[in-house]
């Protein structure tokens, strides 16, 4: 290779970059529901420890690879061990990457799409959650809305990318985060200021254990993947930017601080609203499309809070978006030879290409289905329930197992010596999890998403 290889231009650069990636829809449309359908408090007490014990010490072996081999997923396996099974552990990394961002950009394109539509003044006049329901059907249901906002949605996405690491990702980051950070605290503020906000925050604070089961456990663990980026080699395509000056550890657990304060702060914001408007909080999928709209049209200025809202959910899954495309454009670009922009237009393109049969999953190919799931749900389950939980399997595995300890211990201590010397007991606990902890929980929820448990 003659080019020499991108890198961020500071830590603090790659943290924005990879809290992007790690805040996304998962933190602002998902979380703040599963919270909602499993009890609240007592369910962000489990996801909490699921981060701490799972999410964290995945997070440090995934950034770690990434950082100590300067390579794409694919071709960091290749530099650690000779066995060419790990290098298919890296291939599912690239094809899950393909996979989530085909069907992310489509909700992604939804929350552009309700920015425009606050803009155009139709989502002030809702009495019911139904009624905003209603007007969701109707533009998910139009395949023209759902594909041109998809279209915007990527093209924004392949914008920013084929721009470069520092240029492109970390550049954007740095607009991007901030303005995140700032709208979440207005609609938080907004939130806890209404009358009735006592109650949300009661169900964010005051846990309900009868409400934790097996089945509540098993998603608060499949969450802690999802909403920190693990499992398909984005973290560890962002680490092989790292300079090796700075920890992993302690990079990590920003990334983690911020993926989890922000969940929170989106659970904050939302349940609030919708318990001083007397609505449902366990409201599925459908709370920010349905509930929302209709929480904000009862509210003093609702339009710009729902325009802020809208925008907040599009900046986050944009930055996601970026991280997913990266890790394909970084195998082309490391292993393949391929120009940034070329690996950007052919692959961002094949990915925009699969995305199309999952925007028309909600319209005209609602009815092709297989087991009962659309296309979208078909991609989402596999990437997401499936691959994502198998490599971050493997990625525990193989960090706990394989490479040995010692070029592990190596590894981690550049740039975090210090750390080591004050907390010696650190290396034993963290091996522990990714042992032991780790393998065993993440194989049960792989069974239990095939059914199988
Ligand atoms: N972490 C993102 C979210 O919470 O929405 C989703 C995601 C992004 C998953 C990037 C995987 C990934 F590589």
């Amino acid at each position: 290779m003659t080019q020499t290889r991108e890198s961020w231009g500071s830590k603090f650069g790659f943290i924005l970059a990879a809290a992007g990636s790690a805040v996304g829809l998962g933190n602002i449309w998902k979380f703040p529901y599963i919270a909602g359908e499993n009890g609240g408090a007592a369910f962000i007490f489990v996801y909490l420890i699921c981060i701490g014990i799972i999410g964290f010490p995945v997070l440090i072996a995934e950034v770690l690879i990434g950082r100590t081999t300067q390579r794409n997923p694919v071709g960091a396996f290749a530099a650690l061990t000779p066995s060419k099974m790990w290098l298919s552990v890296g291939f599912l990394g690239v094809l899950a990457g393909f996979m989530i961002l085909s069907f992310y950009s489509v909700i992604g394109g939804w929350t552009i799409g309700y920015v425009v539509e606050t803009l155009r003044g139709s989502l002030s006049n809702f009495h019911s959650p139904e009624e905003a329901g209603v007007l969701f059907g109707a533009l998910s249901g139009n395949a023209t809305w759902t594909l041109g906002y998809h279209t915007l949605f990527f093209g924004l996405t392949m914008f920013i990318v084929v721009r470069g690491v520092q240029g492109g990702i970390e550049k954007s980051s740095k607009i991007m985060m901030p303005i995140l950070l700032s709208i979440l605290v207005i609609l938080m503020i907004r939130g806890m200021t209404l009358p009735g906000a006592d109650k949300g925050l009661a169900f964010l604070l005051v846990p309900d254990w009868a409400k934790i089961n097996g089945q509540s456990i098993l998603i608060a663990l499949g969450h802690a993947f999802f909403t920190l980026s693990l499992g398909m080699g984005a973290m560890m395509t962002y680490g092989s930017y790292m300079s090796k000056k700075d920890s992993v550890i302690t990079a990590s657990a920003q990334i983690v601080f911020l993926d989890t304060i922000i969940a929170i702060m989106a659970g904050v914001a939302i349940f609030t609203a919708v318990f001083a408007s007397g609505l449902n909080p366990a409201a599925g999928p459908g709370l920010i499309f349905q509930t929302l709209p209709a929480v904000f049209s009862s509210m003093t200025g609702g339009v710009y809070f729902s325009f802020l809202f809208f925008l907040l959910l599009a900046i986050a899954a944009l930055t996601s978006a970026i991280s997913l495309l990266e890790v394909v454009v970084a195998y082309f670009v490391d292993e393949k030879g391929w120009n940034r922009k070329g690996a950007v237009l052919i692959f961002g393109g094949s990915i925009y290409l699969l995305g199309i049969p999952s925007a028309l999953s909600f319209n005209l190919m609602s009815d092709v289905t297989l087991f009962g799931k659309t296309f979208f749900d078909i991609v989402d389950f596999i990437a997401s329930n499936v691959l994502l939980p198998f490599g971050g399997l493997m990625i525990a595995i193989f960090v706990g197992w394989v490479w040995t300890r010692t070029s592990v211990m190596t590894a981690v201590k550049e740039g975090a010596e210090q750390l080591f010397e004050t907390y010696p007991w650190f290396e034993s606990v963290w091996f522990v999890f990714l042992r032991f902890v780790a393998p065993v929980l993440i194989t049960l929820v792989l069974l239990s998403s095939l059914g199988l448990v």
